[in-house]
């Protein structure tokens, strides 16, 4: 939930660590800081809330040092706070950390030091790693840093610098992501990609408990018995384009811009020019995926949403049954699996901790895990069998876009491979769905050129203190997913409901101050969502419908529609998500807030 980041080389490491920062607030911006080693003094600065306010109080000329760390914070144990923010030193300020994760006995170490007479500055977790580097430093930062770890329990990545060793920086992960990039004469650790990407391409994802060794000419990874560790160096192929804002006010207006080229992306890679499917990359052969009996997919938030939806389009299409649950739930309830079940993780960053614990859970249960992921190299894809990459670039604004219409796309499309891998349909009606779906980059194409009539909408329903969402069968898990869309970047309260249990209690809710964004594309319950309009408007509701193009029935029951294009029942959810991202965004801009970094989130959740 934290980003960390590291230099060491020949340059001025300010600016490098800063800009870092700014590249990993999407992680968290409750504070920031950095610490140097500037001509054999350990320097700290810090500041309370987003890295733009430590650049302002950081006067670039007073510094100047080509080693360092820095850390931009997602509060977990502590109010946001100076004293409360990274990096944090030993009682001799000696030595400087950087933590993104939770140390779990932080409680019994800190006691335990305190003792034997450290002296604590902050209310954080993070500090006793300080502490417990400085009781263990006999002049090797690494092996101090080895022992330390031996005593923690938790979640981390970790990133060290003393003024004892001046040219180096030691750093270690244990289920907290963490990357090295391999420069010339320079080298860094990160939390993420962007981070590092404007200084260099090469880049090796580490593992658990590795601790790494960086100075300007070397990087030396050891596991934790202190053995040298090889590990592979990748090369990033995408562009820090990609990671910037482009000219867009925001990364969430960008990246909801991007979906038809996403869309593309994922037509190019797994369709051929016979309108065949493919999925090449994933590990298992035609047996596997006929004899699969269930399918159970575990996820998160906006990723659970896309779950929900695979479940609708796998079971139609491929007749497996699919169960859907939040990880948080399938990792305590001690879920039966039975022979020949594959689970299905769902998750743009590969490191949401209650899914990778999920994850874990289901493999020691000896079921096959396929992931289906945005990060390459992420810890989900490296611990499951398989993994299915959704391409759809780096997504920065804290609220799920592009990400999520990609992950319903490979659902659609693996439930129609599925159905042709075990012979429910031919290649004719693969080739047939398959056509469809390469009509969607227009079509969502033709929903962005209309967005001006979504800021009306919001700007008309700005004042609203609550919505409902309502929709049926594959538009239910919409109704879920612009709900929390609303609610996370704007701060209305949002309710998504299926439109069936409406009679069941939600209908209490309305008057004529609610607004319900109804989901009705023609669709085999169309006729039932207009009926649920009507009990809305006889009772003085305020309906605002997403319908079909040229519904003029609905128009006369709504007091507003948005349109979008004609579409096949099952891709009418991402047609339909576009607007509503679009409304929850015209609707947070319009009242002011912050739609990249929403208040008490962070993109990437890696505690529990
Ligand atoms: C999406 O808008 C949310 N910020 C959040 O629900 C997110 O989808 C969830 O935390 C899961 O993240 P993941 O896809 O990276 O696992």
């Amino acid at each position: 939930m934290c980003g960390i980041v590291g230099y060491v080389g020949k340059k001025e490491v300010v600016p490098i660590l800063i800009d870092g920062l700014r590249r990993l607030e999407y992680r968290g911006y409750d504070s920031a800081g950095i610490a140097l080693l500037d001509k054999g003094n350990l320097t700290v600065a810090k500041s309370k809330g987003k890295v733009e306010l430590l650049d302002n109080s950081v006067n670039r000329s007073h510094y100047s040092g080509t080693v360092g760390i820095g850390h931009t914070r997602w509060a977990t144990h502590g109010e946001p706070s100076v004293t409360n923010a990274h990096p944090h030193t030993d009682c001799s300020k000696s030595i400087a950390i950087v933590h993104n994760g939770i140390i779990e006995n932080y409680l019994e170490l800190k006691e335990k030091l305190i003792k034997e007479g450290h002296k604590f500055r902050s209310k954080t977790d993070s500090e006793v790693i300080a502490h417990l580097i400085e009781k263990y430093y006999k002049g090797n930062l690494e092996k101090a840093v080895l022992s330390s770890i031996k005593k923690l329990k938790g979640s981390y990545a970790i990133a060290v610098i003393t003024k004892d060793e001046p040219h180096k920086v030691v750093a270690v992960k244990c289920g907290s992501p963490l990357i090295v990039g391999i420069g010339k004469e320079e080298n860094f650790v990160a939390s993420d990609v962007p981070a590092i990407l404007t200084h260099t391409r090469k880049v090796i994802y580490l593992h658990d408990y590795d601790v790494v060794v960086l100075n300007e000419k070397k990087v030396q990874i050891k596991n934790i018995k202190g053995k040298n560790v090889n590990r592979r160096v990748e090369k990033i192929t995408w562009d820090i384009n990609a990671a910037e804002k482009g000219g867009y006010s925001h990364f969430m207006l960008k990246e909801i811009e991007e979906q038809p080229d996403v869309i593309l992306n994922i037509i190019k890679r797994r369709i051929d020019d016979k309108r065949r499917i493919f999925f090449d990359e994933l590990k298992l052969n035609k047996n596997d995926f006929k004899s699969i009996k269930k399918i159970t997919i575990i996820a998160c938030g906006t990723a659970w949403h896309a779950g929900l939806i695979g479940k609708y389009l796998i079971e139609k299409h491929a007749r497996i049954p699919v169960e859907v649950d939040l990880s948080s739930e399938y990792r305590y309830r001690k879920p039966p699996s039975i022979k020949n079940e594959l689970v299905i993780a769902v998750s743009q960053s590969g490191e949401t901790a209650d899914t990778l614990a999920a994850l874990r859970l289901a493999r020691h249960n000896k079921l096959k895990v396929i992931t289906v992921c945005n990060v390459i190299g992420s810890s989900m894809v490296r611990e499951s069998d398989s993994v299915i990459y959704t391409h759809a670039g780096p997504e920065i604004g804290v609220a799920s876009t592009k990400a999520y219409t990609a992950q319903i796309s490979i659902f659609y499309l693996l439930a129609v491979h599925l159905a042709f891998l075990r012979g429910v349909i031919g290649r004719n009606t693969e080739h047939k769905l398959v056509k469809e779906f390469e009509e969607l980059p227009k079509l969502i194409t033709r929903i962005l050129n209309n967005k001006k009539d979504i800021e009306s909408c919001a700007e008309k329903y700005k004042q609203a203190s609550s919505f409902l969402y309502l929709g049926r069968n594959i538009n239910y898990p919409t109704a879920l997913e612009g709900a929390l869309k609303l609610k996370e970047i704007s701060y209305i309260h949002a309710e998504g409901c299926s439109a069936g249990e409406m009679k069941h209690g939600p209908i209490a809710l309305v008057d004529e101050k609610l607004p319900t964004v109804c989901i009705a594309p023609k669709s085999v319950t169309y006729e039932k969502m207009l009926s649920n309009i009507q009990e809305l408007k006889a009772r003085c509701g305020i309906v605002v419908s997403v319908a079909t193009e040229r519904d003029n029935i609905i128009k006369k029951h709504s007091d507003y529609v948005i349109h979008i294009p004609k579409v096949n029942e099952d891709l009418s959810c991402i047609l339909a998500t576009i607007p509503l991202q679009l409304l929850a965004y015209y609707m947070a801009v319009a009242k002011g807030r912050d739609v990249d970094r929403p208040r008490n989130l962070a993109k990437s959740v890696t505690v529990e």
